[in-house]
């Protein structure tokens, strides 16, 4: 298990936005973190990338306690999230978006000191080589050099995506990637979640939109007000009473 979320409890002043939640993350998995809104799941996302931590309860990281840890220190263990709002640098191309998250991680000042310009000129080409196969991997080789904030939400959210690659993750979270796709933008997005994973990089998504998990999840886990309330294989989520009662049931329009 890459990722262990063990009896994780966080309160918010009296209101508790997740209460005793275990789940965990599989090597070559895509786990569905599914349930209506406010039920805890960007809490959830939240405390893994050290953004909150645990009011009580364990978060591993390959077997390592990471709750309390600072939120650069667990991005450099090597968990990539993208976020509910477009999180890219408006003003900068497709390219040099990706291009900057590269140098969250490759330490180039230090490299810079030691094997002076040649070495940077020749980390820099790297770089961007690199850059350029990640955007063609998600879909965005044409739009290289537009600017990000000319790009539709969804190549945004491709964008993202390609800018949580570049850090080379050990673990991809993803918190609502289709909100605002059209279905052929989702069918799109669900091949691109296959091949990262394909890749050996495992997925946490969170996802309000059920025929995208159903599709895509190995294992779902759905939460409601807080807690977990059911988890299994997508086929029998589905037909799960208390997932219909608190999910489809009250929102409707998800199926
Ligand atoms: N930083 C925060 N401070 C106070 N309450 C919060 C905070 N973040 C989330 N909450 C509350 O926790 C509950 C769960 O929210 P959230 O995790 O965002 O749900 P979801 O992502 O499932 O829609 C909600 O009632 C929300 O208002
Ligand atoms: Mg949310």
């Amino acid at each position: 298990m890459i990722l262990r979320f063990e009896n994780v409890t966080k309160y918010f002043g009296g209101l508790a936005a997740v209460k005793d939640v275990s789940f965990t993350v599989g090597e070559n998995q895509i786990l569905g973190l599914i349930g209506p809104n406010g039920s805890g799941k960007t809490t959830c996302f939240n405390l893994i990338t050290g953004v909150h931590k645990p009011t009580s309860g364990n978060i591993l990281f390959e077997d390592k306690e990471i709750s309390g840890t600072p939120s650069h220190k667990i991005a450099r263990m090597g968990i990539a999230r993208t976020f509910q709002i477009s999180s890219v640098f408006p003003t900068l191309s497709a390219v040099e978006n990706v291009v900057t998250a590269h140098y969250n991680k490759t330490r180039s000042n230090f490299v810079t000191g030691l094997f002076g310009i040649c070495g940077t000129i020749k980390e820099e080409k790297r770089v961007l080589e690199h850059s350029e196969e990640l955007l063609e991997f998600v879909g965005l080789k044409e739009k290289m050099q537009t600017q990000a904030d000319s790009l539709t939400s969804a190549d945004q959210r491709r964008l993202m995506i390609a800018i949580a690659l570049a850090t080379s993750p050990k673990l991809l979270m993803l918190d609502e990637p289709c909100a605002g796709m059209i279905e052929d933008e989702r069918a799109e997005l669900i091949a691109l979640m296959r091949s990262v994973c394909k890749d050996g990089i495992p997925i946490l998504l969170v996802e309000h939109h059920m025929k995208m998990i159903m599709e895509v999840c190995h294992h779902v886990v759905v939460m409601n007000m807080g807690q977990k309330i059911a988890e299994g294989k997508p086929e029998d989520i589905q037909k799960n009473e208390a997932v219909i009662e608190a999910y489809l049931g009250r929102s409707g329009n998800h199926a």
